[in-house]
Parts: C-alpha cells; structure tokens; sequence
C-alpha cells in the first residue's frame, strides 16, 4: 500500500517491484518469510518512509537494496547518475561496491563496526575515495562533526570506545557529508537526544534540497509525518503453512 502525499513530480531513482526474501533453515527444513509483495518508489530530493509492524521485514528491504542480503524475489531497479538503469538483486559484487562507494550510503540503527581510526578521518573518507584533497575532507568532516554536536575533543579518537549515541552521530556524519545520490536509513536518531535528532532532522531536510533521495525507518510517527512525501506500508509476511492453509480452504 503506498500513500503519495505530494505529486510525484520529480526524476525516480530507485524502483522495487515484487521484492521479497527469505531464509532458508537448512537444519529445520524451514523457510522464514521476511518480506513479501514489496513495492515502492524512491524520487530525487524526497523521502519515501517504510512503515509497518516489528517484524514487517523494513529492515530486510533496506538491505535486500545495500545488498548485504540476496533479494529471493523481484527487482530493484536502480537508476544511476550516468542514467543507466541497474537491477541491484542481479548486479555483480563488484558493481554494487562502486554503487556503494559513490552513490549509495546506509545508515542502521545497529552501528556499523568502523575501523579504529580517528572519528574526523572516518567521516572525511567517502569525500577523499571519491577525490576531495585530504585538507578540505577534513574540513568539511569536522563542520559536520560539529553541527551534530560531536565533542571537538572527540574528533582525533577512534569510535571504538564511544557511547551509542557518539558512535550514531560519527555514523551518520560519514553518509550525510558524502551527500549520496540514495540514502537508506534504518532509525537513524533512534539512539540520539532530542536536541541531535533535531539536527538530523535539519540536515536530512538539506539533502533533501540538495536533491538526495531517500528511503528510511523512522521509529517515531511523527518524523515520518514531518519527513516523508511517500509513504509505503508492509505488512507481516505470511508463512508458507499459512499459504498452503489459504490455498486447501
Ligand atoms: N538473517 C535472518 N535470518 C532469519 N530470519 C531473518 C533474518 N533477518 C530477518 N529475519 C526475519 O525476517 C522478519 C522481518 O525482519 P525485519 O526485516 O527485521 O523486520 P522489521 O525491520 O520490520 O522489524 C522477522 O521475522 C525476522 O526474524
Ligand atoms: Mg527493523
């Protein structure tokens, strides 16, 4: 079910088509559905929001997109900023790295394990990749390590020993200042202050302008009121017993 609050008047960069997954338990001989029937659409400059029940499978779409798991089912047609368009549960690894290195960024509610280097270098990595001199990657890093209200005496550690809501903000940093062409978000402020999840918010709505599009959980109602111009509602995928009841009744 998908809600379109605004008019859709803006260039489409990804589109899901009958997207579903699921695992195999080899040593139960049992298949856990984890998304079903997904589909939704993802514009230039907007946000579409997932909605839906814990368990609805939100997270296993955003990573069936990332890549991290292999989509069972369906297309994810994305279109890349050369303007060809990719089926992401086809491409090859290789491919998906380069997407990933230049266009596409996630952030998840469960941090990511970064490498132990100082939090101000992490965040200036994706800029110097992609050809920014190390000086000015640092310097935008740090502006954006101050706008998200990370200590300065934080900037030259590692995250490694940070809190959670430290090691968010460094996470978010890092996909925020690459400005991606597709930005996935699973709960992203969910282990912030409501001060920092203010800032997000703010710096979500600037990428936003910048033309970002975006894909993302919000746990809170109302940042997907405030946030989403789409919004895509799944529901608890049924279980192949289930199915099979369906089909015998
Ligand atoms: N790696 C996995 N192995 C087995 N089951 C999984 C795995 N990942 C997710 N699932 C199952 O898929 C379903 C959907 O999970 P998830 O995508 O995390 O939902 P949501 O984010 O909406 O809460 C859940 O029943 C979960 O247990
Ligand atoms: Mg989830």
């Amino acid at each position: 079910m998908t809600h379109h609050i605004e008019p859709i008047d803006s260039p489409c960069v990804l589109r899901v088509q009958g997207y579903a997954k699921q695992f195999v338990l080899h040593e139960q001989s049992k298949i856990i559905p984890s998304s079903q029937h997904v589909e939704l659409s993802v514009y230039q400059g907007q946000l579409t929001a997932l909605i839906g029940p814990t368990g609805s499978g939100k997270s296993s779409v955003l990573k069936g997109i990332y890549r991290t798991y292999l989509p069972s089912d369906g297309r994810v047609l994305y279109r890349s900023k050369n303007g060809y368009e990719i089926d992401l549960a086809k491409a090859d690894e290789h491919h998906i790295l380069q997407l990933r290195n230049d266009e596409i960024s996630f952030v998840t509610q469960f941090l990511h394990v970064l490498p132990r280097k100082p939090s101000e270098f992490l965040v200036a990595q994706p800029l110097i990749k992609r050809g920014t001199s190390m000086s000015e990657a640092i310097d935008k890093a740090r502006d954006m390590l101050a706008r998200l209200n990370l200590p300065e005496h934080l900037w030259c550690l590692s995250p490694t020993n940070f809190s959670g809501g430290e090691k968010q903000r460094v996470n978010l940093a890092r996909s925020l200042v690459a400005k991606p062409r597709l930005l996935l978000l699973d709960e992203p402020t969910s282990s912030l202050d409501p001060t920092t999840t203010n800032v997000v918010v703010k710096e979500l709505k600037k990428l936003k302008d910048y033309g970002v599009a975006m894909l993302a959980i919000f746990h809170d109602p109302a940042l997907v009121e405030e946030m989403a111009e789409h919004i895509v509602e799944l529901q608890i995928p049924q279980s192949i017993e289930q199915l099979q009841e369906k089909t015998q009744a």
